[in-house]
């Protein structure tokens, strides 16, 4: 087996490369308001009532439309999963395995067409689509793998006169409910790592991005898994999301998605309903309010501060869990440097539609994205001073100018509050101390980063930042399958390390077996 390797992004610089995105795009625009079934135990279920995806760059535009589940397609669905996980449960893991890396290899061929939905339904730019798709091809190369390296199980200490054995085993029915952020990454990655590991699946995708969703099942029929291993049941997360949740048989929750779902779904699955013979797990990744630390003047790089937190705050427009939406910089002179550069550097980014190349600002998802953003746009602007953007536009697509508000007290909603869009807030800090007190002072510890040549300053950055990912002379997004596992603290969920080496386990229960000679 070949060692795992992250897969590349597409050099967009590459005129053959070029001409592929925009070929797929002229396929995916061909392609665009079909209906979608959908599917249960394999077979493809039509209903009246659809989730309509709309391009969030035209909102007329309409990507797809797929059937929607009610609480029978879904408590079908979980009979279909219940008994397959009988049956799925005793597969060789190696078969489970080979199906992973058979739809890598479909993920890989189809990548300019699967990007290229993204952008459409998503609203992604190319750099940032191309990238969601490689993800998803890491997750399914690097769980395929881990998978084959856990089904070895444990070597226990030497017992002379007796076999001792621990392995593995799936827990049952899991209910996967992914985001839009990265509606094929995080939507593979948590299916992938629930069915490799011998559970079945009900995949809940988001209500926004059902279409990729779909693209992936088909996928992994193609790849050869078998019927009822992962159940297709979009659903309104409000109306049926409880059902699925609160039911008896489910055993574990898999949810990445803001705090307030995760923490009802936390609750929720705390509650034992008649029939349940288990406590529910429950995998909860959740938001973020990501700061980027930049040391004073004399310690750090101003330019590289500035870059990192131009890209880590409006790459994909700020929608992110990992996104920079807090700048803390020490001292007088760095500040009023980086706030400037900061500035500068936004003023170039180019907002437009996503099909377009040049477009770095891409739309927010939809209405309810745009309402909410603005409204801090406009509480921004009373808790601080106003440096670049502040510029909105929601006539054709839900347009956003990337925004940047400087001289923000670090208690302020702006700089607490999980915003999730292109806005940015900068405070100063008198000392590196004070900086890493900043950092730490929100419900969250997803991710953060340190600009600074300062040994000591990064040693205590090391021990004192609280977040599950921490970079250093770097921006805070971009975690790579298998080298930056995945996961925050606190309020930003349960630390479970997405494409990192304990992932699955957190999907299996060990079991010893013990024989006396
Ligand atoms: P969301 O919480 O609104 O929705 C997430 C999923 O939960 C969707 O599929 C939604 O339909 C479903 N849902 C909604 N209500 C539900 C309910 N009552 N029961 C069951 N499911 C329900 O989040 P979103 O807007 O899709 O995504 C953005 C959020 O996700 C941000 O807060 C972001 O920080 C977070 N996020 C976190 C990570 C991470 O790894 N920590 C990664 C990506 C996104
Ligand atoms: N894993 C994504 C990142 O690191 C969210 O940016």
């Amino acid at each position: 087996m070949i060692p795992y390797k992250h897969e590349p992004l597409t050099d967009f610089s590459i005129e053959e490369n070029r001409h592929q995105y925009f070929e797929a795009l002229k396929k995916v625009e061909s392609e665009l308001g079909k209906d979608y079934p959908l599917i249960v135990g394999g077979e493809r279920i039509t209903t009246e009532d659809k989730i309509i995806s709309y391009n969030p760059a035209n909102k007329t535009e309409v990507v797809g439309r797929v059937s929607k589940a009610n609480k029978e397609i879904a408590e079908k669905a979980m009979q279909v999963a219940d008994k397959t996980f009988n049956t799925w449960k005793k597969v060789d893991p190696v078969i489970r395995a080979e199906i992973l890396f058979k739809a890598a290899a479909i993920v890989r061929r189809r990548k300019f067409e699967l990007s290229a939905w993204l952008t459409k339904e998503a609203g992604k730019p190319w750099v940032q689509a191309d990238a969601d798709v490689a993800e998803g091809i890491d997750f399914l190369e690097y769980y395929g793998r881990q998978m084959l390296e856990i089904a070895k199980g444990k070597p226990m200490e030497e017992d002379p006169g007796t076999i001792n054995k621990y392995v593995y085993i799936p827990l049952g029915v899991g209910v996967v409910i992914s985001p839009w952020n990265f509606p094929f990454a995080i939507m593979v990655g948590t299916t992938v790592a629930a069915m490799v590991t011998g559970n079945t699946v009900l995949l809940k995708p988001a209500s926004a991005t059902p279409v990729i969703a779909y693209k992936f099942m088909e996928i992994l029929e193609e790849a050869g898994m078998p019927p009822g291993v992962v159940n297709y049941i979009p659903v309104s997360g409000a109306e049926v999301g409880d059902y699925l949740v609160d039911h008896p048989r489910t055993r574990f929750i898999s949810f990445t998605g803001s705090r307030d779902v995760g923490v009802r779904i936390n609750e929720r699955a705390a509650v034992i309903h008649e029939g349940q013979i288990w406590i529910k797990r429950v995998i909860a990744e959740m938001g973020g309010k990501d700061a980027i630390v930049v040391d004073d003047a004399e310690n750090a790089d101003l330019e590289l501060a500035a870059q990192s937190i131009v890209a880590s705050a409006f790459g994909f427009s700020g929608q992110k869990c990992s996104a920079c939406s807090r700048a803390i910089i020490v001292g007088d002179e760095a500040y009023n440097k980086v706030v400037e550069r900061v500035a500068e550097l936004v003023n170039e980014l180019v907002v437009g539609d996503p099909a377009n190349p040049e477009t770095y600002v891409n739309p927010v998802i939809d209405a309810g994205a745009f309402k909410k953003i603005t409204e801090y746009i406009e509480i921004g602007r009373k808790e601080g001073r106003l440096v670049a953007g502040g510029k909105y536009d929601d006539s054709k697509g839900y347009f956003i100018h990337p925004t940047v508000f400087a001289d923000v007290d670090p208690n302020a909603r702006i700089m607490q509050e999980e915003i999730f869009g292109p806005v940015l807030a900068i405070t100063k800090a008198k000392d590196f101390d004070e900086a890493i007190e900043i950092a730490n002072n929100t419900v969250y510890g997803l991710t953060g980063a340190v600009i600074s040549n300062n040994r000591f300053h990064l040693q205590k950055a090391a021990e004192d930042f609280h977040v599950g990912n921490l970079y250093f002379n770097r921006g805070c997004t971009g975690a790579i399958v298998g080298y930056q596992p995945f996961g925050g603290f606190n309020m930003s969920g349960t630390d479970s390390k997405a494409g990192g080496p304990d992932y699955l386990l957190l999907h299996m229960q060990a079991k010893t077996i013990s024989e006396t000679l």
